[in-house]
């Protein structure tokens, strides 16, 4: 069991936290960008940063990536050290991504106000990393990656061609927290702008509308045991479909009765 103390209040635990973790379980906020529970941390945000003390020594250290093994530590979540490192990057990401009301918020909470850098057109990616990350660990697939160094650094696929690896399922765009990955579906393509690639859709066997990537129910059937015939359907004629197949049993009694 570790016993920490967080803002001068004592807290232990016996699971295996990071400290980001055991503040929120706590109810105490720390702002961060590039972290998500379903995720491995990674500490590309640097915005939850907080104050490590051991007896006289000091040290910032990011919470998202620090497990709380230390006896006796001190952490200070809001110290002056720790405002003034988080208005630095908050000013950085604003001089990056202006326009995006995240980053805005970010600002306006620390009462910084415009960017002191000239400004990007439009870029709205922070480099958080999170759509990496979601389509290799979660999806499998590793459609998208870093790319190119310093100032230049940006997430993309391979050589910025469209991507043959993106199964067009949309997790990058659900957790980026920018809003920066956009998807477009038209009546035969899904558009992913941002990975420019476009996708087919797939048509539903009964109804005929489109409504998944074309390659996204095989993707599925490699990963779970699915009735196919499922697969093959728009999600309302699925619905229907199973229902129909449910009134073939007396689900009322105790035990599934068959009906003759
Ligand atoms: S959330 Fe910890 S570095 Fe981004």
């Amino acid at each position: 069991m570790a016993v920490i103390f967080i803002n001068d209040r004592e807290f232990q635990t016996e699971e295996e936290v990071t400290l980001l973790e055991l503040a929120r379980q706590k109810g105490i906020e720390i702002p961060a960008l590039c972290h998500h529970q379903a995720l491995s941390p990674y500490g590309a945000c640097r915005l939850c940063t907080v104050e490590v003390c051991k007896e006289d020594k000091s040290r910032l250290v990011t919470s998202c990536t620090y497990p709380v093994r230390e006896e006796g530590i001190s952490v200070y979540t809001d110290s002056p050290r720790v405002k003034q490192l988080r208005r630095v990057i908050v000013k950085l990401l604003l001089a990056r991504c202006p326009q995006v009301k995240l980053i805005q918020d970010l600002a306006e909470e620390m009462g910084l106000e415009g960017s002191p850098f000239p400004l990007h057109d439009q870029e709205e990616c922070i480099l958080c990393g999170l759509c990496v990350r979601v389509c290799s660990e979660v999806i499998g697939k590793n459609a998208v990656s870093f790319s190119y160094r310093g100032a230049g650094r940006k997430v993309s696929t391979p050589f910025n061609e469209p991507s043959e690896e993106c199964v067009g399922c949309t997790a990058c765009a659900f957790v980026c927290p920018t809003g920066a990955i956009k998807v477009e579906d038209s009546d035969e393509t899904r558009y992913m702008e941002f990975w420019n690639t476009k996708i087919p859709l797939r048509r539903c066997k009964e109804c005929g509308i489109t409504y998944t990537p074309e390659n996204t129910p095989e993707y599925i059937l490699g990963k779970l045991e699915l009735p196919k015939n499922l697969l093959d359907l728009c999600e309302k004629c699925r619905r229907k479909a199973v229902a129909e197949s449910l009134s073939n049993y007396d689900v009322t009694s105790r035990s599934v009765i068959i009906k003759k």
